[in-house]
């Protein structure tokens, strides 16, 4: 039996498996190539985050330079994303930046497209940051805003006046009232009017939530304001609305399952768990069945 390294218990990945697709690149790749067969591809994500050596943050290149070899040599229709405390953001900004160009290096050598997940409000500011300067040299970049936080409309106006590639989130972590907002309501406007934004200025964007208000909205945003196909997808996470994926894949949209993986898998599997009541269920669910 597998057990998560870094957690703040030692469990087995087996209670994590709906959302986590296996603790290695290869099971992995595996994951990806079922859903390339169902018309979706994928982003892949080596799970980790907040590193507190330069050791680990440079063993999280290596990995990441394995799996664009893996991804390459499978020929699964698959990009990557990260997190930048995974590369050492809390040791030094100026070392994690140097990982993040060999990996950008590397990753286009592969024809690759690299996504810079977003985290906590801790790191907004820098992450922004980082990504702007590397997005200015590198093309196979792209960033990760939130429409819970207030400040994430000036940024969707900024991103957008570059045509950066964007994903649009509502935000996974706790953050307080006086820098987010709490309402699903005025997170759903905000959503929006990112979206708006940022197809306005040309930038790509990925529309990422299963939310179903959210997706109606943006099909028919689209159609009305002539988008073209090309310039956005939706994106949902790996084991979440399956069927709702395919049956947005089959209408001819581009749909993108964000598929993690690897043994630091508990913070994911924790938001995952604390977002909805449901997935708490689906887990319990899995287990009795499988029983
Ligand atoms: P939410 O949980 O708010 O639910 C809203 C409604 O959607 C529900 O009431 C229901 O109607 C419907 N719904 C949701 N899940 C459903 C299900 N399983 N079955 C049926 N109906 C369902 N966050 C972050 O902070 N940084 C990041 O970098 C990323 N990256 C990221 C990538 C991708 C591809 C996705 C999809 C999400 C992220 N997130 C993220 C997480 C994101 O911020 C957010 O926490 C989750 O997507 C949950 O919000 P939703 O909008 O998906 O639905």
């Amino acid at each position: 039996m597998m057990i998560v390294h870094g957690g703040p218990m030692k469990i087995p990945v087996y209670f994590a498996r709906r959302f986590v697709a296996g603790e290695s690149a290869l099971e992995a790749i595996e994951a990806v190539k079922e859903l390339n067969k169902d018309g979706i591809v994928a982003t892949l994500d080596l799970l980790g985050e907040n590193v507190s050596s330069h050791q680990q943050a440079d063993d999280v290149v290596e990995e990441y330079y394995d799996l664009f070899k893996k991804i390459t040599d499978s020929g699964v229709k698959s990009g990557v994303s990260l997190k930048l405390t995974q590369l050492g953001l809390d040791l030094d900004v100026t070392s994690c930046v140097e990982r993040m160009r060999k990996i950008l290096i590397n990753a286009r050598k592969h024809n690759l497209f690299v996504r810079i997940d977003m985290e906590g409000s801790f790191y907004t500011q820098t992450t922004v940051d980082v990504f702007i300067k590397l997005a200015n040299e590198f093309e196979n970049v792209g960033l990760v805003l939130q429409a819970y936080l207030h400040r994430s409309m000036d940024d969707a106006k900024n991103m957008a006046q570059k045509k950066f590639s964007i994903r649009v989130c509502k935000g996974a972590y706790k953050e307080s009232s006086s820098i987010a907002f709490q309402s699903m309501d005025d997170i759903r406007t905000q959503y929006k009017n990112m979206v708006k934004i940022l197809l306005e200025g040309g930038s790509k964007i990925g529309i990422a939530t299963h939310d179903d208000e959210l997706i109606n909205w943006t099909k028919a945003y689209v159609v009305q304001n002539r988008i073209p196909s090309a310039q956005f997808e939706f994106q949902m996470l790996y084991g979440l609305r399956r069927k709702k994926a395919l049956e947005l894949a089959k209408e001819g949209f581009r749909v993108r399952s964000y598929v993690p993986y690897g043994t630091h898998w508990f913070p994911y599997f924790y938001r995952r768990l604390r977002e909805r009541k449901e997935n708490v269920f689906f887990v319990l669910k899995s287990l009795i069945a499988d029983k």
